[in-house]
């Protein structure tokens, strides 16, 4: 491969990928979290840029070994918030947006200066969440004529008519260019090498299914891309 943004059929494009997941503090030295590892938006940045775009990874407690050596600037964050800020910052000035990352869609409401301590706690704790903003959606209300938003839905339902019913109501609320509805399941999609994919459009059409490793998974969903910005 040449310089970046020199060729491939996204020569110059202009890719933002959020990847991993966010961790919404409660105290110094603990959050609520999730399963994430980042790979599938990794893959997604690596694809682009081998494609010659210009790529810009928001990532998400990402480890450091999954973004070692990729063409790409890196942008790490922790917390929803966090992503959020980078995110539209990087989205202001990008032709495309990947959402891979999985948002918290609470963070707590109260982050303590000190450490808990279950002594003051007893035997049973409750944590108080609040919403966070949704990243997808906002993108959308925002989109630039020519910007490709792009959704990554996770869903542990098996059924795909199921899953897919679940992916079509998830487009018709925040009408991104295309959703990604990922199978994930206690042992699937996570922290895991393959991955099963079905993409729907607005108004619900599934233009592609495929099952594969990350890789494959992003060159698919990168080609979807690539087309629509023609
Ligand atoms: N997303 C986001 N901001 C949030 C929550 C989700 O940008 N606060 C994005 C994710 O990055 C993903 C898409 O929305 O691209 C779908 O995320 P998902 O969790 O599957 O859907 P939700 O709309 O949050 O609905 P739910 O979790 O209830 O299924
Ligand atoms: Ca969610």
């Amino acid at each position: 491969p040449g310089a970046r943004g020199e060729q491939g059929d996204l020569a110059g494009v202009r890719v933002v990928v959020s990847a991993g997941g966010t961790r919404e503090p409660f105290d110094p030295v603990r959050f609520v979290g999730n399963r994430s590892s980042g790979r599938q938006g990794v893959a997604i940045a690596a694809d682009a840029a081998r494609r010659g775009a210009v790529v810009t990874l928001v990532a998400a407690n990402v480890d450091g070994g999954l973004t070692a050596g990729l063409d790409a600037t890196v942008v790490p964050v922790g917390s929803a918030q966090e992503l959020a800020d980078a995110v539209h910052a990087a989205a202001a000035e990008a032709d495309v947006v990947v959402m891979t990352a999985a948002v918290a869609d609470y963070r707590p409401a109260e982050v303590r200066e000190a450490k808990l301590k279950k002594d003051d706690q007893g035997d049973r704790m409750t944590l108080e969440l609040v919403r966070n903003p949704d990243v997808l959606a906002d993108l959308v209300a925002a989109r630039r004529t020519g910007q490709i938003i792009v959704g990554f839905a996770a869903e542990t339902e098996p059924d795909r008519e199921a899953r897919l019913a679940l992916g079509r109501a998830k487009i018709a609320r925040k009408p991104a260019d295309l959703l990604v509805v990922n199978h994930v399941g206690w042992s699937s999609g996570f922290e895991r090498e393959e991955n099963a994919i079905e993409v729907l459009v607005p108004g619900g059409h599934v233009v592609r299914e495929t099952s594969g490793t990350k890789a494959e998974v992003a060159a698919a969903v990168l080609d979807l891309v690539a087309t629509a910005l023609t």
